[in-house]
């Protein structure tokens, strides 16, 4: 790219004299193929949102990058969940630093949830000099307008927002998957559980009308798309902030009302929120997953109470008793912490026999991380480091023989309907597919399968893989 641009200088000064060269590179400038590269930290909201700052970087004339050692502009959308996606991002940022040193004309960019947290812009600018453009999760649709001022001015521009915008629906998205994509339908949380970050940067709970919804979901259908996962903090809160009663329900039975075969799913569920209704809306249209992903966090109530979860164990588990009695062939999934303050030896253990007893297909298992100022950072009585590194060890131990024991019983030698939709990066002459419980299975295929639905029997089902070969029905 740049042994071109020299070449096309020379041949400028020797056809037409120096006097021309400085409107020729001002042209030049204007209308050289700029290139972006997103690297994105956390959760899927994340994903989805780079697929909006793709969107915009594209608006404004860039096209994707291979690589940060190719592009013009890296973004980080970060990610303040726990400590170690935030020390992460620090490495990484420090490490472009010299990609800079290099090449002074490439711009970097931190967006995201870290960069929403009170106090945390600045620290970042203090620290990285180089950084030229930061932003919050609240401001993400003025990135374009960002863009412009660092394109026609030097300098920095720094900008987080404090309180959440209104819901603006005429960013689009630029998708790079063409099998399944995500739908926001509410942004936000207000729930407060006690070691969260997510209520301090993302805001109040704000949701999508119902025909904005309907309205994407059938453009991605029309388009090709084959599999929609509905997201929010709290898919189950849906529609609150407008008055609705069980929206969520509504929206489900909307989406029913669409033609076509795909697969819905939709992350995350609040326990004390999940509706009898949503899950009999899943059982009512088989293009709906048996898929639910409900994070329990702990087994014990006086953590459950201390973490501000609104429920007990004893409702948490007749509300997987409900899901299981309209759902018997559910695939439960959950997230677990260990060493939230003040956890006993006994608190783990609910937590350990709530694992045994509930047999999630999955569960994403997390340390408790302190995050500055939640409640549960002010709480006296923090578990030392090496009291949770070893809970979390005995955790996802037991977590590992459930879900290999689940595994089998669920999948071995059985056959399901499977949207293909990858090739495999381990074997060129295989392809990936979901089931409806969400799991991937790897198949030897021709990769004009993906983006189809086939069946596949599964012929070896591990706790985190499972390989199968299709079959006629
Ligand atoms: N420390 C550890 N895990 C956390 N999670 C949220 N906040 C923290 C924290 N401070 C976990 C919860 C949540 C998941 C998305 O991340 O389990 O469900
Ligand atoms: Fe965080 Fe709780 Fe909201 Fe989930 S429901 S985003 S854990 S505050």
């Amino acid at each position: 790219m740049h042994g071109f641009s020299f070449f096309i200088i020379k041949a400028v000064i020797l056809q037409y004299g120096t006097k021309s060269l400085d409107n020729f590179c001002n042209l030049y400038y204007n209308s050289k193929m700029k290139y972006y590269y997103i690297i994105t930290y956390g959760c899927q909201m994340n994903a989805h949102e780079s697929e909006k700052l793709a969107r915009i970087f594209r608006d404004k004339g860039y096209e994707a990058a291979e690589s940060a050692e190719q592009a013009d502009f890296v973004l980080f959308n970060t990610c303040a969940i726990r400590e170690n996606a935030e020390q992460k991002l620090f490495g990484n940022v420090g490490a472009i630093k010299s990609l800079k040193r290099k090449r002074p004309s490439l711009r970097i960019g931190v967006c995201g949830c870290m960069t929403q947290q009170q106090g945390a812009a600045d620290s970042l600018i203090e620290r990285y000099p180089f950084v030229d453009l930061v932003f919050g999760t609240h401001n993400i649709d003025a990135f374009g307008s960002y863009l412009d001022l660092l394109n026609s001015r030097k300098g920095r521009v720094i900008e987080v927002w404090e309180r959440e915008a209104a819901i603006n629906e005429d960013i689009g998205y630029y998708r790079t998957d063409r099998v399944q994509a995500y739908v926001n339908i509410n942004y936000g949380c207000n729930n407060f559980c006690s070691y969260c970050i997510v209520p301090y940067v993302r805001g109040r709970e704000r949701s999508r009308s119902i025909p904005a919804v309907l309205g994407e979901v059938e453009g991605l259908l029309a388009s090709g798309y084959k599999e929609i996962t509905l997201l929010g903090q709290n898919v189950n809160s849906y529609g609150n902030d407008w008055g609705g009663k069980d929206s969520f329900s509504a929206l489900l039975k909307e989406i029913s009302r669409l033609t076509g075969k795909f697969q819905l799913r939709f992350m995350t569920n609040h326990p004390k929120d999940l509706t009898r209704s949503v899950v009999e809306c899943v059982a009512s249209d088989s293009r709906f997953c048996h898929a639910i992903h409900l994070p329990v966090q702990s087994g014990s109530n006086a953590v459950l109470s201390r973490m501000n979860r609104k429920y007990t164990r004893e409702d948490y588990l007749s509300r997987v008793a409900m899901i299981r009695e309209i759902l018997p062939d559910v695939a439960l999934t959950t997230d677990m912490m260990v060493g939230f303050p003040g956890e006993t030896e006994e608190d783990f253990a609910d937590t350990l026999s709530l694992a045994e007893l509930c047999r999630f297909h999955s569960a994403f298992t997390f340390v408790y991380s302190r995050r500055r100022g939640t409640v549960a950072d002010a709480m006296q009585d923090q578990v030392p480091e090496e009291v949770k590194t070893e809970r979390i060890k005995r955790l996802v131990a037991l977590q590992k023989e459930i879900a290999s024991s689940v595994a089998k019983e669920y999948y071995q030698n059985k056959t399901f309907e499977v949207l293909f939709e990858a090739a495999d990066t381990r074997d060129p002459s295989r392809i990936t597919g979901r089931t409806g419980a969400g799991r991937l299975v790897s198949v030897k295929g021709d990769p004009s399968l993906i983006g189809t639905f086939g069946h596949v029997k599964v012929t070896k089902a591990g706790a985190n893989s499972l390989f199968g070969e299709l079959t006629e029905v």
